[in-house]
């Protein structure tokens, strides 16, 4: 794919680079300022953020003199053509709407918001300004998904009917105390949080099937003893353990097809971090699993009967993340005739399978969900 970004800002090609700034200093905002940095036809103008060390530290790193510390400032006063939003999730909807009506692009990290309906508002808000909306689902876009939706695409497994993908780490709560771990700010747990990453991965694997109706169950065992803490550093608000440290989920697809997910930040089980997925189709079965967060997990895709059968080891190479994201954001905004479809409708999409997820729990029975009107 071409890494030329043509510069193109409001329905006209610009003689200057694409002016970009990012909310928030941590390991996310750190990834879209390492791709700004690093992509042709865009420059790093603007870093927003609380903490002072590391806001310096960074304008430094990327010759950056607007320095702002609330995000407010920085949508008001640099200039931008787009931007990127890595701050606590309740803080994306009303970032990325102050954004768009200020007529800048704007990539937010996943998930969209706590709620689909504060989805909805971003989305609205890209219609009514006629701006790019995206998220940040950098999981899809690794090697070894890529491998295996290549294997699907090309007929090597048939249609995929059934799945089970995971996201489970024995002690990777992202910090006890941070914004992570409170309801108001985060909306939710391991769900939320990487959950979402799985359920875009998988849906995209199976082709973006219509999710109808999901059953979950949720469990918060181990964060409210003060267990399972991960020591990353996070955005400290003292809160209170409020939120799952597990959940498991049954979702049944338009066509008959079913995903099953489980994902735990905290759970009794080997040690470090898993994911992956496991896939039955018509043709052929896959398995992936990726340890430890390696660059580049164990594929292995099954085909054949009888004498025929194989196992096909797969070997792909490491995605690039971030970069891939948001080299694609740019691709998206240098491309005005089609501005209008990359509204953040797939996100909104994500967000009401969750929020069916965390209704399901809490009902404690499925829940259906109508097309999304
Ligand atoms: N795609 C991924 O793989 C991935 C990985 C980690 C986090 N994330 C997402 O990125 C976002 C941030 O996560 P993180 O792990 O970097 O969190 P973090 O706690 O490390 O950093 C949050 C940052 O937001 C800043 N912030 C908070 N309020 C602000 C405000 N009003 N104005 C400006 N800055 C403000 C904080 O100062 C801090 O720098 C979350 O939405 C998270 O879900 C995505």
């Amino acid at each position: 794919m071409s890494t030329q970004v043509p510069q193109v800002a409001d329905g006209e090609r610009l003689e200057r680079p694409l002016r970009a700034g990012v909310i928030g200093l941590g390991w996310a905002g750190q990834q879209h300022m390492a791709a700004y940095d690093d992509l042709p036809g865009v420059e790093l103008v603007a870093i927003a953020g609380m903490e002072d060390g590391p806001r310096a530290e960074l304008g430094e790193k990327y010759g950056i003199e607007r320095l702002y510390r609330d995000a407010t400032e920085l949508v008001a006063d640099s200039g931008l053509d787009v931007v990127s939003i890595a701050v606590p999730t309740f803080l994306h909807a009303p970032i990325a709407v102050a954004a768009l009506d200020a007529g800048i692009h704007v990539l937010s990290e996943k998930p969209i918001a706590r709620t689909a309906a504060e989805a909805r508002t971003m989305v609205d808000a890209a219609h009514r300004s006629g701006r790019v909306l995206e998220v940040a689902f950098n999981h899809r876009r690794r090697g070894d998904i890529q491998a295996l939706k290549a294997a699907i695409d090309d007929g090597r497994i048939g249609r995929p009917y059934h799945a089970r993908a995971i996201w489970l780490r024995r002690a990777g709560i992202p910090a006890l105390g941070s914004w992570f771990t409170n309801r108001e700010m985060a909306g939710g747990g391991p769900l939320i949080d990487i959950g979402v990453h799985v359920l875009d991965y998988a849906l995209h694997l199976f082709g973006e099937p219509r999710v109808v109706a999901v059953s979950a169950v949720t469990h918060a065992e181990l964060g409210v003893r003060g267990r399972g803490g991960s020591t990353s550093s996070k955005q400290h608000v003292g809160s209170a353990y409020e939120v799952e440290d597990l959940a498991s989920l049954l979702l049944r697809l338009e066509g008959g097809g079913s995903i099953v997910i489980e994902t735990s930040w905290a759970a009794y089980r080997p040690a470090g971090d898993e994911f992956g997925i496991t896939l039955y189709g018509t043709e052929g079965g896959a398995d992936l699993r990726v340890v430890d967060y390696a660059p580049s997990g164990e594929l292995t895709i099954f085909t054949g009967e009888g004498e025929q059968s194989q196992d096909i080891s797969v070997t792909a190479d490491p995605g690039r993340g971030h970069l891939a994201v948001v080299e694609t954001f740019l691709e998206h905004v240098a491309d005005p005739a089609n501005w209008s479809n990359w509204d953040g409708s797939l996100a909104l999409d994500r967000a009401r399978v969750i929020d069916a997820a965390y209704e399901s729990a809490r009902i404690g029975a499925e829940v259906r969900l109508p097309p999304t009107p």
